[in-house]
């Protein structure tokens, strides 16, 4: 059972008062906010213990390079992969996919090859994929949705013998839509084809099993699970990553190095080129410490309830419309009030304290399939409340008043 007002309290900037009124945070999908534990992880490290990792022979290298890797433990055993040189640090999902698309892209894709890439994507897992199919010549393809944003299921036939990768968000951060992944990695394997399961909108709301995917690579952003920004994971099996060639050079990913040839280290330093974010790092491993505390099954469990009451709130209001009405959701709606532009809404909404993502959310092939210059979505997380969506609700109805709407 979750105590909400203890896990509330773990949250500083709840307390904050915008334009004079107390703050209603709905972005969680752009970003989580974090837990005190958080922020004094990373004040601790650079109070304490602040040394570059991996280098040194003395005391405080040793212990940030120790508590560093103990971080890497935790958050392996948080995504149940076998081993920890599986898990890349990198700056987060966009910096993990782009890792990917140019490593594993430039060396296992060649000309005539297709890549199929869901329309429901962000952005960060559309581009680097567009992108390499330009550089190398292969075929760009895309597995299209319904009007309720569920994906075909006619998945079967878009993949072939010239198909080498399928990326896929577990959660789609415009339409909340749970994409069946599981499904899909059992149908591409069946082809021979790999893989990459976009996180960044599932990891923190829901539990995510790697070994019981079997997903060949998964990606995931640490400020979106309550974590520091400029952090987040890379997952490949270790066979895959292996095969890899380093993306980028320099300090601590090389074995050896002479003026004829250089050597590479061995996994997961092979992909850690230079100092890393080891302050963030280890902060990350906090942030998920601290969900282990409150354990992801409550939280999937305290937010589904969340969001049964906003879909059961927001669409009593006549004029608003969602966008999104999978069976399978997670923490978020997309909406549109008929007649306003989501701007409008948005800056309104602002003004009441309550804080709203309006626009794209970086996914505009979505846009694109309604015909919609954008949505106002409110996301959840942890420290929400149903008192946040009733304030979302009366200041959805105060403003369709004062429109006329
Ligand atoms: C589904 C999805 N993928 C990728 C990203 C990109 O994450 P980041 O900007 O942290 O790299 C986001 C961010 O909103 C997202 O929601």
């Amino acid at each position: 059972m979750i105590d909400i007002e203890k896990i509330r309290k773990d949250f500083p900037i709840l307390n904050e008062k915008v334009y004079g009124k107390s703050l209603v945070y709905l972005d969680n999908g752009a970003t989580t906010q974090k837990p005190q534990q958080v922020i004094d992880a990373i004040c601790e490290c650079y109070a304490h213990y602040n040394s570059n990792i991996h280098r040194g022979v003395h005391f405080l290298s040793n212990k940030a390079t120790d508590i560093h890797e103990k971080s890497r433990e935790t958050i392996r055993e948080f995504i149940n992969a076998d081993s920890s040189e599986e898990l890349i640090f990198t700056a987060g999902t966009t910096e993990s996919i782009n890792l990917l698309a140019y490593s594993w892209g430039d060396f296992c894709v060649e000309e005539g090859d297709e890549i199929l890439v869901s329309e429901m994507e962000h952005h960060s897992n559309l581009v680097p994929w567009q992108l390499l199919c330009e550089r190398k010549g292969a075929k760009f393809k895309y597995i299209p949705f319904d009007d309720n944003g569920v994906l075909s299921s006619d998945f079967d036939s878009l993949i072939n013998e010239k198909t080498k990768l399928v990326c896929v968000n577990h959660v789609s951060n415009a339409l909340g839509t749970i994409n069946p992944i599981k499904d899909i990695i059992e149908k591409a394997h069946a082809k021979g084809v790999k893989v990459l399961v976009d996180a960044a909108q599932s990891i923190q709301h829901i539990k995510v099993d790697v070994k019981d995917l079997d997903c060949d690579f998964l990606v995931f952003s640490g400020h979106k699970i309550y974590g520091p920004t400029g952090t987040g994971i890379l997952y490949g099996k270790k066979d895959l990553l292996n095969a890899m060639s380093p993306w980028q050079s320099g300090g601590e990913m090389i074995e050896t190095v002479s003026l004829d040839k250089t050597t590479f280290n061995v996994l997961p330093f092979k992909f850690e080129a230079g100092t890393p974010n080891y302050v963030g790092n280890i902060a990350l491993g906090r942030a998920i410490e601290y969900v282990n505390e409150i354990g992801i099954d409550n939280i999937e469990k305290y937010e589904a309830d969340l969001l049964k009451y906003a879909h059961e709130k927001l669409s009593s209001i006549p004029s608003l419309k969602i966008y999104g009405n999978a069976e399978n959701k997670a923490s978020l709606i997309s909406f549109l009030i008929e007649g306003t532009h989501p701007y409008d809404i948005g800056t309104l909404l602002d003004r009441m304290g309550i804080a709203v993502r309006t626009g794209t959310h970086c996914a505009e092939t979505v846009m694109q399939h309604f015909d919609i210059p954008g949505t106002i979505r409110a996301s959840f997380a942890i420290y929400n409340t149903k008192k946040d969506i009733d304030d979302l609700y009366e200041g959805l109805l105060k403003i369709t008043k004062m429109l006329g709407l």
